[in-house]
């Protein structure tokens, strides 16, 4: 059985983690400082946590769940053992971007190269809202996933999907371009209409405007 390796264990390698783990995904961390992770086993049952290199040796789906500002060191670092891997790119650059006609994602795939299979996805999800747990009954959250690659980004569904979403399929990965957008907008709409308590998604922080 292979592992998602979720790459940073923050606000959304945590919600991420914990949602695979209680569908019987086995995941590993990776950490800066796995030692000081313990408590990760609580959030995320069953979960490893490793080195960056350690969890990328175990992980087939790698999720960069690290600062956009982070992204380029961590890739160049470690660009031989993401070759072939499903790369999902959570990462929202927001002002970060140096060229706003070029996704995140793109860049991701760009410092990649050779065989990057580079799924950009969960960027408009606030991490609050992937605990299921935390949902009103049969509430839904959708999961937008950008890719050029369709056999990676329908593997990224299923685990989309693993944490009771819906999936809408963006199209090409230079259309992750427009989630990193909207990312900026959701945040504002949150902000202004929900007192910033980022348990909206996206469809609920346009209901709030009706
Ligand atoms: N929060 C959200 O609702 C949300 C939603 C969608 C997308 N995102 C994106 O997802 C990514 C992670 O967001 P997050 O909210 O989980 O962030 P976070 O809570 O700050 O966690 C980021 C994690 O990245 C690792 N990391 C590696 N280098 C780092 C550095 N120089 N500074 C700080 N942390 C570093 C850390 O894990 P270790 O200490 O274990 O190494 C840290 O826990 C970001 O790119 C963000 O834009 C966030």
């Amino acid at each position: 059985m292979s592992s998602i390796a979720i790459i940073g264990t923050g606000h959304m390698g945590r919600a991420l983690g914990h949602g695979w783990a209680l569908a019987g995904e086995r995941v590993v961390y990776g950490s800066r400082e796995p030692g000081a992770r313990r408590d990760l086993g609580s959030v995320a049952p069953g979960a490893a946590v490793r080195s960056y290199g350690e969890a990328l040796a175990e992980g087939e789906v790698v999720v960069i769940a690290i600062p956009f500002s982070q992204v380029a060191s961590f890739v160049q670092e470690h660009r031989d053992q993401l070759q072939g891997k499903i790369v999902v790119d959570i990462t929202n650059p927001f002002d970060d971007l140096k060229d706003r006609n070029k996704a995140a994602a793109q860049i991701t795939s760009e410092l990649i190269g050779g065989r990057a299979r580079v799924v950009a996805a969960f960027k408009d999800n606030f991490a609050g809202t992937l605990y299921r747990e935390d949902r009103r009954d049969g509430e839904r959250i959708q999961v937008r996933v950008a890719g050029d690659d369709d056999a990676a980004k329908a593997v990224v569904a299923s685990l989309a999907e693993k944490l009771e979403a819906d999936v809408l399929d963006c199209g090409s990965l230079a259309n992750a371009r427009f989630l990193d957008a909207m990312v900026s907008l959701m945040v504002f709409l949150d902000s202004a209409y929900a007192d910033g308590h980022q348990r909206s998604g996206w469809i609920f922080a346009s209901a709030l405007c009706e």
